[in-house]
């Protein structure tokens, strides 16, 4: 029982995670295949022990919850998800599932899914008057002003009632191909897959950069018209009326069987067209039929996403690597003869752990097959033993760590091996590489390879050491310079004003994950109260379940834990939760450079701008909004002068924020 209650708030937290990567960040975390097994999972067990349910269950919420800092808007009506099935069986069930509250078959239409984001858009009186993303589904982000960018959007169309339709924002296949190339050739980051890059884009603020992404989109239906639309297809036909851009890639069916021939001349169409689709959505035509048949709490019962299995190649593989991650693990990972998949060639894929292994029964030499699940890292799905040559040789597992020869243990949990040796250089670049990543303090210019290039210089060796680093000690190393030094100081300094949960998150206790640092955040309020927490305290907290509490309390029982957050403590990191009632954020996002001498320390006055919501910058530059100058400025105060920089008085900040 309590392990069902464990499993029940482990995954209903994993959930919620992936769900906000994918929706909101618009960076999957993992394969939709992987997301429904874990949630079809959740629902099991929910089922057998309702009393466990979370109250943030992902079965209960139709998605992850908005970024609030954005633009929201409230969806008039929700904007539901798809149920997904994967075979002919599911989709039969279906049928037969429309059958029993109709008591006929009712007429279906097959259509292609388009793989891009969600939005509504509102017309009134012929104008264009809303657009909005999916976000939760409940509420969403407004990005109205980004949709002149949308191609073939009429931003005014003939009708003069009012119409709330849904359609899919998608980036076709040659733009990505190009703005990836572009993207090399200037040495950024590549972007993963079309998909990505049309939901990021839409919250583009950027106009001419978006007018660059090409964007397209298809209207799929209709959620609100004045006007009386009695079948799907009738709205469709409408919409196209109207000038709105509908897929032609659609099919009216009366049985099961043309259903089946539907959905497989969809799927061979797939290649040839210039999007992105991953399946083909099956839909009731009859709104009254609609009607009847209703919605769960998340899906519409009168629809059903029918989802095309990831693609897989078969290759060789050349060898096994073993990979040690920020917590220990160590990841077996083959080494492939290279082949192409889905538009990219692959060489490395994840063989996940031991258990994995044995499973798959895989060998060094034997041909596999891989697939990518969701375009994300590629996976070793199967063996082909027909195949198999007595040169194949066994993947022999490490018995002490590849980095650190430390020696492993076998963590029951995952089935994985791990290193426990703190002062593995894995373990620290690691724990450093996401202390600074975006969804923890967001240090930019703090990546993989420079805190490779730190750490092996001896500069950092773990995450405080960096609030000791100083423009002199990076400015003159190969391939930096004056600029770059400074902007990562100055990224490092804003890092200090990111809330009490980054911080939580950052420090990277195992299976914290943000969710869980937003809940203990919440419920211990500050530093202090999470270094005295006994296990029952933490173990009570809403969310976070048995394990998680036990290692936040080896964590925070653990003496070089202790000394690191004391450090950020003293370093001026947020180390209390800001209640949002009483606490406004009057100087996000400001810039602020004290000089000269005032009346209380310094520290004193960079705390107050870091705890409300301002950054403190290195040094005078042009991104600086406000240099504070007290007595005896010097060199600081003239440049400012010269770049035209404002320049107030300790007390006319205070006032002028009345802080
Ligand atoms: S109908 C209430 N039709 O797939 C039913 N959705 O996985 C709402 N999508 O959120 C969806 N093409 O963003 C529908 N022809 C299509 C679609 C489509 C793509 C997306 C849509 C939805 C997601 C569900």
């Amino acid at each position: 029982m309590e392990k069902a209650k464990e499993r029940i708030a482990y995954l209903s937290n994993l959930l919620n995670e992936y769900s906000i990567a994918y929706y909101t960040k618009a960076n999957p975390l993992v394969s939709d295949q992987e997301y429904d097994k874990l949630y079809k999972e959740l629902l099991l067990l929910e089922n057998q022990y309702p009393d466990y349910i979370m109250d943030n269950s992902p079965t209960r919420n139709i998605g992850a919850k908005v970024d609030k800092k954005d633009k929201t808007v409230t969806h008039e009506i929700g904007m539901y998800s798809l149920d997904n099935s994967y075979s002919m069986v599911d989709i039969r069930e279906f049928y037969t599932r429309l059958y029993k509250s109709l008591s006929v078959y009712p007429q279906l239409t097959v259509e292609a899914k388009i793989d891009g984001a969600a939005v509504s858009i509102t017309y009134e009186n012929g104008l264009l008057q809303l657009v909005a993303t999916r976000g939760d589904g409940k509420v969403g982000e407004d990005i109205t002003i980004n949709a002149k960018y949308i191609n073939g959007l009429p931003q005014q169309i003939n009708y003069l009632g009012k119409l709330v339709i849904r359609g899919e924002v998608f980036m076709c296949k040659d733009v990505f191909h190009e703005i990836n190339k572009a993207r090399g050739s200037q040495g950024l980051p590549l972007f993963a897959n079309p998909r990505n890059v049309a939901a990021g884009s839409l919250k583009l603020l950027d106009g001419k950069e978006l007018k660059n992404r090409k964007l397209d989109i298809y209207i799929y239906g209709v959620a609100y018209c004045d006007k009386e639309l009695a079948t799907h297809k009738e709205s469709l036909d409408f919409c196209k009326r109207e000038g709105l851009p509908v897929n032609d890639i659609f099919y009216m069916c009366s049985t099961l069987d043309e259903v089946e021939t539907s959905l497989s001349k969809i799927e061979q169409l797939r290649f040839d067209l210039p999007y992105d689709i991953d399946g083909a959505v099956i839909k009731v035509n009859e709104n009254s039929l609609r009607d009847i048949v209703g919605y769960t709490a998340k899906f519409p019962k009168w629809a059903i996403a029918y989802k095309y299995k990831a693609l897989q190649v078969s290759t060789k593989l050349k060898d096994v690597v073993f990979q040690v991650g920020r917590t220990g693990a160590i990841t077996p990972v083959a080494v492939l003869n290279p082949v192409l998949l889905s538009g990219s060639t692959v060489s490395r894929a994840s063989l996940h752990n031991e258990d994995e292994i044995n499973r798959l029964g895989v060998k060094i030499g034997d041909t596999v097959f891989i697939e990518k699940g969701g375009e994300i890292i590629p996976k070793v799905v199967s063996v082909q033993l027909d195949l198999r040559d007595d040169n194949v040789q066994d993947i022999i597992f490490p018995q002490e760590c590849p980095v650190c020869h430390h020696e492993l243990i076998v963590d029951e949990n995952d089935s994985k091996r791990r290193c426990i040796n703190i002062d593995c250089p894995a373990l620290v670049k690691g724990a450093i590489i996401h202390f600074a990543s975006r969804e923890a303090l967001d240090i930019k210019g703090l990546g993989e390879k420079v805190v490779e290039e730190l750490y092996e210089a001896n500069i950092i060796r773990n995450y405080a050491d960096i609030y000791d680093l100083k423009v002199d000690d990076l400015k003159d190393r190969d391939g930096w310079g004056l600029q770059s030094a400074v902007n990562l100081i100055d990224a490092i300094n804003e890092s200090k004003s990111k809330p009490f949960e980054k911080v939580l998150f950052a420090l990277g206790f195992r299976h914290v994950g943000v969710i869980a640092a937003r809940l203990l955040a919440d419920s211990i309020n500050n530093i202090d109260n999470l270094m005295s927490a006994t296990y029952s305290q933490l173990d009570s907290i809403k969310g976070i379940g048995s394990e998680t509490a036990s290692s936040i309390l080896k964590a925070i029982n653990d003496e070089r834990m202790q000394q690191l957050i004391y450090r950020l403590k003293d370093y001026g990191l947020q180390m209390t939760k800001v209640s949002v009632n009483n606490h406004n954020n009057i100087l996000d996002g400001k810039n602020f450079l004290i000089t000269g001498t005032l009346d209380k320390p310094r520290k004193y006055y960079e705390g107050l701008i870091l705890s409300n919501g301002g950054n403190i910058l290195s040094g005078v530059s042009k991104k600086l909004d406000y240099l504070i100058v007290g007595q005896d400025a010097g060199s600081k105060l003239t440049k400012a002068q010269q770049l035209g920089i404002k320049t107030i008085s300790i007390e006319e900040f205070l006032s002028l924020y009345n802080i």
